[in-house]
């Protein structure tokens, strides 16, 4: 009787363990974990072609993704936002931004994965690791 008791609590504590577990990992997300789409992608390229090529090649890129190395992905968001493209800051529409940096860690060697990545949803726990 005791046992089962026993049986029944440990096994409570192991379903709660499973539902808390992948937002108790959250934090230790980076960039590797595909946390962006395929298609993000590929709405990336179009934006990224018509308004940031012009001035940066992907080489540029590298070295910025490597500067903010185990900075929150979130930051470089709000930096790009808030300064490119350097002749018209902020005129993208808030996913192009998104789909951007998609595109960008796409274009580093970066994995696509299911979930989209989306500002308003744990991007400060994604972490940018060195390409
Ligand atoms: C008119 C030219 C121009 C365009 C267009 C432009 N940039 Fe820039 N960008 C610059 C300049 C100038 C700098 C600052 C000097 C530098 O770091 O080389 C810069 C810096 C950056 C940085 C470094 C920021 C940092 O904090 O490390 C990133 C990332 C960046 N740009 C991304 C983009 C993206 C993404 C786009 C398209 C949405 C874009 N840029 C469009 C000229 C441009």
């Amino acid at each position: 009787m005791k046992n089962s008791v026993k049986m029944v609590i440990s096994s409570v504590f192991l379903l709660i363990t499973l539902v808390a577990g992948p937002s108790a990992l959250a934090q230790d997300k980076t960039v590797n974990d595909g946390v962006f789409t395929a298609a993000q992608v590929e709405t990336g390229k179009v934006v990224y072609d018509s308004t940031c090529a012009a001035c940066h090649d992907m080489r540029f890129y590298r070295d910025t993704l490597k500067s903010w190395d185990n900075q929150p992905l979130l930051w470089l968001w709000e930096s790009i936002m808030g300064t490119m493209p350097a002749d018209n800051p902020g005129s993208l529409m808030l996913d192009e931004y998104t789909d951007v940096i998609a595109y960008i860690l796409s274009e580093n060697g970066f994995p696509t994965g299911d979930t989209k990545l989306d500002p308003d949803a744990g991007m400060d726990t994604i972490n940018i690791v060195s390409p």
